[in-house]
């Protein structure tokens, strides 16, 4: 591998070569496991088909806003999350750190559900989980995982050999590069993700009890629309979804060249994501459709979302269902497709950052950083705790995480910085679809209000009593240990000196990288920048 030229000491910021690569990279990243888990049985939760309209209201008020506001603020200031921030605000950095530590612990955790995707495709083959959703249960549970909860550390050694090869895979395709890597690997993985899983939710509607499953889906309860708590459950499902308020979709935008159509990748990217979702509903509701209707079993009350549905629920069905173990494999697939996509996703948040902070090329920061991180969640994840570790930091990094920076990063930049109508200029002066003041008033009003009343409710719930009955040390250390650690390490972060970028005040200047003098296919140059970028300081 050749590192690339460097400018005065500073390695030139690599590009996506064109604006489709990026679009199918964004789609990698949202499309991940809180589609094709999660989703389906949030909105079953929150009232079913009356779910859909909270949901669209979430995705045109919070998820295509946010998506926007990091899009603008990655392209227009060129930098991974924390040399975005410095660029708007030396104060303003540690946004950008917590957002690359938040997305730290996600990969931690994340990495090994791919893991367990990869162990339960190879068990497809002979269905070894056995044949009831009970015998499924305890296969998951107790021979599998091995199940148990408070400090112990022993290994599960099946599932660490898996998670070592995820990383490697994941390493493997950042140390490629942008292009070569995140973006190649998008336009295999993304097809291929789609065309199989279109056949698994067609083969679903063709199953028995497929239509019992979608009405249980479909059916609305309309009187949960005056619960506030679906309504947070909606816009919580719109940001760990869409990649959006953690830095990834910042760090893939300054990847963009620098006349990119922002708005309409936008667009295609949160509604490629959303119509995945409601495909995943649709094919999840018709296969347990399928599960409860024979003689596996399982009543609706019993399967629930994230791990019960996917490596339990669903092995208990493919063991009923004809040619289940070339559907268990297809099924599990599909899993480590979205998942590995997203993964590699989350971990360039963290690999970006470090190259810009201590001025390494992206074999350094990419060994350097990548390798604690991997080791971390080899510590972590493979042993009997690993399934509480992992609940109790998916609970805490995105209920008061994700929340927490989103809103913080939306009060600094609107009304500390007062960067909103830069931010809309700059989306206008590259897009064709212009944003106005109803973007700003998302951004400003609505988001604000749910993001502050979901994270008080969620910080008096876990205060008000133990998540999920786990012990208080347990919690005290993956749980509020992990927020606190993630606080403490942003300021430290902050305060070491810049070694791989120029120009921390203010957007970089026009001839500072190559794709300064790239634009996107069918786009002419203009005569001056998009935006003004000489502007010393903007706030
Ligand atoms: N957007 C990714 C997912 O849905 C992270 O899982």
């Amino acid at each position: 591998m050749t590192s690339p030229p460097t400018r005065g000491g500073v390695t030139p910021r690599e590009t996506f070569s064109r604006r489709s690569v990026f679009v199918f990279a964004a789609i990698g990243s949202a499309v991940g496991l809180g589609n094709i888990w999660r989703f389906p049985f949030v909105a079953y939760d929150n009232g079913g088909g009356a779910f859909l309209l909270p949901y669209l209201v979430a995705l045109l008020t919070a998820g295509l806003p946010l998506l926007f506001f990091d899009y603008a603020i990655g392209h227009r200031f060129r930098g991974s999350a924390p040399l975005s921030f410095r660029r708007m605000n030396r104060f303003a950095e540690p946004i950008g750190w917590i957002q690359v530590l938040v997305s730290f612990v996600i990969a931690v955790y994340y990495a090994v559900i791919i893991a367990w995707a990869a162990c339960y495709a190879w068990f497809s083959v002979d269905e070894r989980w056995g044949e009831t959703y009970e015998e499924s249960a305890s296969f998951f549970a107790e021979d599998f995982l091995r199940a148990g909860s408070g400090f112990g550390v022993d290994f599960v050694p099946g599932i660490a050999i898996v998670l070592v090869v995820v990383w490697i895979v994941t390493l493997g395709v950042l140390l490629a590069g942008v292009q070569k890597g995140i973006g190649r690997t998008a336009l295999l993985f993304v097809p291929l993700l789609v065309a199989l899983f279109a056949a698994l939710v067609v083969r679903s509607l063709f199953l028995e009890g497929a239509l019992e499953g979608l009405n249980n889906f479909f059916t609305p309860d309309w009187g949960v629309l005056t619960d506030p708590g679906v309504w947070i459950a909606a816009y919580g499902q719109i940001f760990l979804s869409l990649s959006v308020g953690f830095g990834i979709m910042l760090t893939y935008s300054s990847y963009l060249k620098r006349k990119s159509n922002l708005t309409s990748s936008g667009l295609v990217v949160g509604f490629s994501n959303s119509a995945f979702e409601v495909l995943a509903g649709i094919g999840v509701f018709a296969t347990l459709g399928f599960l409860v209707t024979t003689s596996a079993g399982a009543g609706w009350d019993d399967v629930g979302g994230g791990p019960g549905l996917a490596f339990i629920a669903f092995p208990a069905l493919i063991s009923q269902m004809p040619g289940g173990p070339i559907w268990g494999v297809v099924f599990f697939v599909c899993l480590i497709l979205a998942g590995i996509t997203s993964l590699i996703s989350i971990t360039e948040v963290v690999i970006s950052s470090f190259q810009d902070k201590i001025g390494s090329s992206r074999t350094v920061a990419t060994l350097t950083v990548g390798i604690p991180m991997a080791a971390i969640s080899l510590l972590l994840m493979p042993t009997e705790t690993g399934l509480q570790n992992l609940d109790i930091m998916d609970k805490f990094v995105n209920s008061l995480g994700i929340v927490g920076i989103s809103l913080i990063a939306l009060i600094v930049v609107i009304f500390g910085l007062r960067l909103a109508p830069t931010l809309r200029d700059h989306l206008n002066s590259v897009s064709s679809w212009k944003v106005g003041t109803f973007w700003i008033v998302c951004l400003a009003v609505i988001t604000p209000l749910v993001l502050g009343y979901s994270l008080i409710r969620e910080i008096m719930a876990l205060l008000s009593e133990p998540y999920e009955g786990y012990e208080a040390s347990v919690l005290g250390v993956w749980g509020w240990g992990m927020v606190g650690t993630i606080l403490v390490l942003s300021i430290i972060l902050s305060v070491l000196p810049w070694r791989g970028a120029r120009h921390l005040d203010g957007p970089p200047p026009v001839d500072d990288d190559p794709s300064d003098f790239t634009y996107e296919e069918g786009l002419t140059r203009p005569d001056e920048n998009p935006t003004p970028t000489h502007t010393p300081k903007e706030a």
